[in-house]
């Protein structure tokens, strides 16, 4: 069952996703949560981090595990989607890498995506996971035909994925072809899931997510399966 909260705009949507992260620390000081990348949370990041420096929220002790993650690259590449976060998020936080579970993009696939599956054991487990809306329905790197039960492991990005990411690094060719994601299955078990929507160009996908036929063929379909799952969506994805 999901829970849809309609919110008028961008700035309206990154004000209430702050919000529910402000709820979730103070219910629970040491949360494990999960934060995208990509356009949508950047006005969630800029709210976290002007409500930390105000002393409304104190992240002094949660912790954060990355989404997903471009293969074969290294931490210091501009495409490193766990240095997008840092510089966004996880640096203006003073969130050190002691507190990030994170993909070594150069690492063996099968050993590290393991190896993430378990430092999320180990903090607990997820209580809270927020996440984006792919073009084509993708959670994370989850790209359609991914199992609802799949854990942790390496991808091979689908064209539309591409086509989609090449907005961020200026064309097709920078896009790295393969990556990690946490599974469909390691989202499931999360407390809690936030899904942040915004803009028309998610409005047809959208749609199919919250009414058209529940399966792996659109991963975010998943939220349907899920016991405490929210949309969070503007006008303008709603339509
Ligand atoms: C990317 C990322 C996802 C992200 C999604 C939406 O491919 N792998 O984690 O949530 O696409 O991005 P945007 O918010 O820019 O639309």
């Amino acid at each position: 069952m999901i829970d849809l909260v309609a919110v008028e705009d961008e700035a309206a949507l990154a004000a209430a996703a702050a919000g529910l992260v402000r709820t979730q620390i103070q219910a629970k000081p040491g949360s494990l949560l999960v934060v995208p990348t990509g356009s949508t949370p950047l006005g969630m990041f800029r709210a976290l981090v002007a409500e930390a420096q105000s002393g409304a929220i104190d992240f002094g002790r949660c912790r954060f595990a990355v989404l997903d993650e471009y293969r074969g690259i290294g931490g210091d590449d501009r495409r490193s989607l766990q240095g997008w976060l840092r510089r966004e998020l996880l640096a203006p936080l003073d969130i050190g890498p002691d507190r990030v579970i994170a993909f070594d993009a150069l690492a063996d696939a099968g050993m590290e995506a393991a190896g993430v599956e378990r430092a999320i054991a180990a903090a607990g487990g997820i209580d809270l996971a927020i996440l984006g809306l792919g073009p084509n329905g993708h959670l994370g790197f989850n790209e359609p035909g991914s199992p609802f039960d799949s854990r942790t492991r390496a991808i091979v990005l689908t064209p539309e994925s591409i086509r989609s990411n090449a907005a961020y690094w200026g064309s097709e060719d920078a896009v790295p072809r393969a990556g990690f994601t946490l599974g469909l299955g390691t989202l499931h078990a999360a407390r809690r899931l936030v899904l942040l929507v915004s803009g028309e160009r998610k409005r047809d996908i959208l749609a199919r997510t919250l009414d058209g036929p529940v399966g792996p063929h659109l991963p975010a379909t998943l939220l349907r399966l899920h016991p405490r799952a929210t949309v969070l969506a503007d006008r303008a994805a709603l339509g």
